[in-house]
């Protein structure tokens, strides 16, 4: 990589930008400078980057006055409230939260997917939902041998995509109701710990809540397949991390399963895991800390010729968050696209 980057992480006390900063060292990102912001709560903080001790500084008008890009990961409201800032002080933006997803112009990409739409950025780049990302990279290997008609998914959504302290409060949980005590409930509306509950999103007219929608036209944006035929049901379950989903695909044709095995085999970003005399498949204690999507159980669909069963489990705070979005990062560097940039909001 030649151009070295100026970066600016917002929401580095967070889930995510805690593991971006892990995920820089590990990949040799090539940083120039490196500014770690978040709340006024954490002003002053320290984090260790590589051996140094770097302060935390709340986020400000000039935090973004000296950075080329800003990896942000502190919530659609904060990514809101500072979007203009920084675009119009030239730096650009790669967003986790949801809130420019959906915009006309503003790429969403997944690199093992659409790296080239990164190019047309014009200053905010978003990161898929987390769900999406891992669903996408495991099965558009498939659908550019043979287009899928129709995806049906299940969700086994774990704590860590509600955030750090979420993650925390599943522990509270599990402890308080070991020991007789009214389980805490703050991150999610209901106990986690010992249960599960439909994903706890805004429900629209037609039934779906919002992940459930997200998974639908974030997919079709990010193929590229404005009609795809996807429906999906998200669920939070006690795990701490690492999502899982049940995935129901359709075809025009027969989709031979030793194809799919082998598609999934090569292709970047995902691992075929299958030990079918074991019974042993893709779990979430199994994909935690990785960066691949781990797939495996691809079977055919007894009640449909055209179909495949699969079963998957991705690492919802890597390669469902702060990996992708490194990814996104090292493309703008590898494609020589980092700066100048000239576009305001
Ligand atoms: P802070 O630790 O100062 O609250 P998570 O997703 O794990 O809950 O993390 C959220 C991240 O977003 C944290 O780094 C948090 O910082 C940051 N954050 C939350 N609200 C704001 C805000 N209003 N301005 C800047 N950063 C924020």
């Amino acid at each position: 990589m030649s151009q070295s980057v100026r970066l600016a992480i917002l929401g580095a006390t967070g889930a995510v930008g805690t593991e971006i900063l892990e995920l820089l060292i590990q990949r040799q990102f090539p940083l120039s400078s490196l500014k770690l912001l978040a709340s006024s709560r954490s002003a002053g903080k320290t984090l260790t980057f590589g051996g140094e001790t770097l302060e935390i500084e709340a986020v400000n008008e000039n935090s973004f006055r000296d950075v080329d890009i800003v990896l942000a990961s502190a919530g659609g409201s904060t990514s809101k409230a500072w979007a203009k800032t920084i675009v119009n002080s030239g730096a650009t933006m790669i967003d986790n939260s949801s809130a420019f997803r959906m915009d006309a112009g503003v790429p969403l990409v997944v690199p093992e997917i659409n790296p080239g739409s990164v190019a047309s950025h014009r200053g905010i780049i978003a990161n898929p939902n987390c769900t999406t990302i891992l669903l996408g990279v495991a099965i558009w290997p498939l659908h550019q041998v043979q287009p899928l008609k129709r995806v049906v998914v299940s969700t086994y959504q774990s704590a860590s995509g509600a955030g750090a302290r979420a993650m925390e409060e599943v522990k509270n949980q599990a402890r308080a109701i070991l020991d007789g005590k009214n389980p805490p409930t703050e991150s999610f509306p209901y106990p986690l710990a010992f249960n599960l509950f439909p994903h706890n999103t805004p429900i629209n007219e037609a039934g779906y809540c919002e992940e459930e929608m997200k998974m639908v036209n974030e997919t079709r944006k990010i193929f590229n397949e404005p009609d795809l035929k996807l429906s999906a049901t998200c669920v939070r379950v006690p795990v701490l991390r690492a999502h899982s989903e049940a995935v129901n695909l359709e075809f025009a044709r027969p989709f031979p399963v030793s194809l799919a095995r082998e598609l999934i085999q090569k292709a970047p970003g995902v691992q075929l895991v299958e030990n079918w005399q074991k019974n042993y498949f893709p779990m979430p204690i199994d994909a935690t800390g990785k960066d691949d999507v781990l797939v495996g159980r691809i079977r055919q669909d007894l009640s449909n010729e055209n179909g495949l069963e699969l079963w998957l489990c991705g690492d919802q705070i890597r390669k469902g968050a702060a990996l992708n979005a490194v990814q996104i990062a090292e493309l703008l560097v590898k494609k020589n696209l980092v700066r100048p940039r000239v576009v305001s909001l």
